[in-house]
């Protein structure tokens, strides 16, 4: 059965000296004996420091993002190979912030995904609608294509080393978190996409994960539906305090 699993996601935030202490308060308060799957994926250049201060902790460690390609003359692009080197093992892809500033399409985000798992990276793969596709009821037909392309050429037997993540973009560092009620109408509906293309033992066994303005206080109704399997936590993973609360939740 699939994983609860919660992720740090500390965007361009923190500097060298406040991303490893924010690990270690992190480490110091995670219970190893916890059923909840937790990684961190601090700014590309903390991946080492804040790897060295998780060994040993039951935390994983993520990168933000990766290129598809091997190696080359790709100034500024970092490698799949690269980050299994300084011990990540899940990459988040797809970000509402990679596709809306710079402009990543669905087939950069399939090529990613598909890098990923050819290097034992799990993917996190990051689908949503914004704004005004959610007014114009486009919702579904957004999820659709986002899950359809990023899926594409992903065989069964590797789908569930993915994971999920839905994410509102008009939720994401807003405030407005989606009621439990709609993140899971939007996670079920994910979950058919998947049976669709699987079967339901494959999409059972895939964690989906929620993630706009997850908080300590709304953390727990949400994760507390049905196919909400966790949660990729932006602002309230810089604070050791918030991020252990929502942990607890899942
Ligand atoms: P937020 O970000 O929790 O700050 O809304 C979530 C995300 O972008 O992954």
């Amino acid at each position: 059965m699939r994983r609860r699993i919660v992720a740090g996601n500390w965007k361009m935030y923190t500097d060298l000296a406040s991303a490893t202490s924010l690990a270690e308060m992190i480490r110091e308060g995670f219970n190893q004996s916890s059923s909840v799957d937790v990684l961190l994926c601090p700014p590309t250049p903390f991946l080492l420091p804040v790897g060295e201060r998780l060994e040993g902790s039951g935390i994983a460690l993520g990168a933000q993002n990766l290129y598809y390609k091997k190696e080359g003359a790709f100034t500024g692009e970092i490698a799949p190979q690269m980050l299994r080197s300084v011990g990540c093992t899940y990459a988040i892809v797809g970000h509402s912030e990679r596709r809306t500033i710079f402009g990543e399409s669905d087939y950069d985000v399939k090529m990613k995904v598909n890098a990923a798992i050819d290097h034992k990276l799990r993917p996190i793969i990051c689908v949503g609608e914004t704004e005004g596709e959610r007014e114009e009821e486009m919702t579904y037909k957004v999820l659709n294509r986002q899950i359809r392309e990023a899926f594409d050429g992903i065989f069964k037997e590797e789908a569930t080393s993915c994971v999920v993540a839905y994410e509102p973009v008009w939720a994401i560092g807003t405030g407005k978190t989606a009621t439990p009620e709609i993140a899971q109408e939007a996670h079920r509906f994910i979950r058919e996409l998947l049976v669709s293309k699987y079967d339901q033992v494959t999409a059972d066994n895939i964690s989906i994960l929620y993630g706009g303005s997850v908080k300590p206080t709304n953390a727990q109704e949400l994760f507390a539906q049905p196919d909400i399997d966790g949660g990729l936590i932006g602002g309230a993973s810089l604070s050791s305090q918030d991020f252990l609360t929502i942990i607890d939740a899942a």
